[in-house]
């Protein structure tokens, strides 16, 4: 195995300390004091179920229209990640990845010694997912095609047809579909389905780091087929085993007022959408409409993406995320759940620089 850098985490890592980072795409962290809650306190800290809580698998499987019994609850989704293609890839088999496309959804793969074969969306074309080059890509013999739905950097969504088309291919190659769906909700009243209603060569992954705003419980899930799931929980017992016990309860709870969470996000991304929509407006160096769903935009700039990051960073402190981590470097990835009032400052940064630049 031999797993490229995950380049983007490396770069948030060196960047900690900058005053605004206006590129990250979860929605603004939420406190253990907004649950208004005490823990258990016969909470059992030695034990938990290897799958996941009874509780916590049942909520989840409701927000995928499954059953508890297609719920394995993981580490972070990224740990999803990692056990579905340590699974169900081996060395040179094909397999398709979305492009753009979060990074660790293209190099886990890659890890593994799959040939990975990126499918590329045109940002001229709307970021159009074009159907006919994925069922060619994956000819006969495609063992996993990857999506994220919502798209992140792009936020464009797989409808209900892109689904079943996507389920008609991998029935003909005898592989299957991965979908990260991490930000499908944050869609709101245009949420596309959860792959899980798709059939047994479906799998979704989720989390509640990014609509809830509680990335360090790295509480994820798998939902798919129960015969998968088998296979992962079996690779899961090498990695973490049972999650944090502690980490469920607290997820349980966000689970329980996920409707509350929805409310809390649409609100934070309505105004910072309509701010973003307007910045972009006055900088012309920047191509592309502000996304109606999401919580990333990945505009198009004119002027170089490595350096503006570089000079927003050394003068004003500011972090957007290069395209580069995307696989398509002349965009760049700014987020919309965070602080308000820190948007619009990072906006008019980047709209001082560009402005110096032209
Ligand atoms: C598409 C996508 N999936 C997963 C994650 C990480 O999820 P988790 O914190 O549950 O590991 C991210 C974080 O940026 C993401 O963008």
């Amino acid at each position: 195995m031999d797993f490229p850098p995950f380049e983007h985490l490396l770069y948030y890592e060196r960047v900690h300390g900058a005053r605004l980072n206006i590129s990250y795409s979860n929605i603004r962290e939420f406190h253990l004091d907004g649950f208004g809650r005490s823990l258990p306190k016969d909470l059992d800290l030695n034990w938990t179920f290897r799958n996941g809580t009874p509780e916590i698998r049942r909520l989840i499987a409701r927000r995928h229209r499954a059953s508890s019994q297609e719920v394995l609850v993981t580490t972070g989704a990224t740990e999803g990640n990692f056990l579905v293609n340590t699974s169900l890839v081996h060395p040179r088999d094909r397999v398709l990845v979305d492009v753009p496309i979060y990074s660790p959804l293209r190099d886990v793969p890659r890890g593994v010694g799959a040939n990975v074969v990126e499918v590329p969306r045109d940002c001229q074309d709307g970021w159009r997912l074009d159907l006919d080059r994925w069922r060619k890509s994956a000819g006969r013999k495609a063992r996993l095609l990857v999506f994220a739905n919502l798209n992140n950097p792009t936020s464009t969504a797989l409808s209900r047809s892109d689904i079943r088309e996507l389920a008609d291919i991998v029935e003909e190659c005898d592989g299957h579909v991965l979908v990260d769906e991490t930000f499908r909700e944050l869609a709101f009243d245009d949420t596309p389905p959860s792959v899980a209603e798709f059939g047994p060569r479906m799998i979704a992954l989720s989390t509640v780091t990014k609509v809830c705003g509680l990335g360090t419980l790295r509480v994820g899930w798998i939902v798919g087929a129960p015969d998968l799931l088998d296979r992962f929980a079996g690779m899961k017992d090498y990695t973490t085993g049972g999650g944090s016990a502690l980490s469920q309860t607290i997820a349980t709870w966000a689970l329980g007022r996920w409707d509350f969470f929805l409310r809390r996000a649409k609100r934070i991304l309505d105004v910072n959408r309509k701010l973003a929509a307007e910045a972009l407006r006055e900088m012309p160096a920047l191509q592309g409409d502000v996304p109606s769903c999401g919580t990333v935009l990945f505009p198009h700039s004119t002027v170089d993406v490595a350096r503006l990051a570089s000079r927003l960073l050394k003068r004003y402190g500011t972090v957007i995320a290069e395209g580069r981590f995307f696989g398509v470097p002349d965009h760049f990835r700014l987020g919309l759940g965070g602080e308000t009032q820190d948007l619009k400052r990072g906006l008019a940064n980047v709209r001082r620089l560009l402005r110096s630049a032209s």
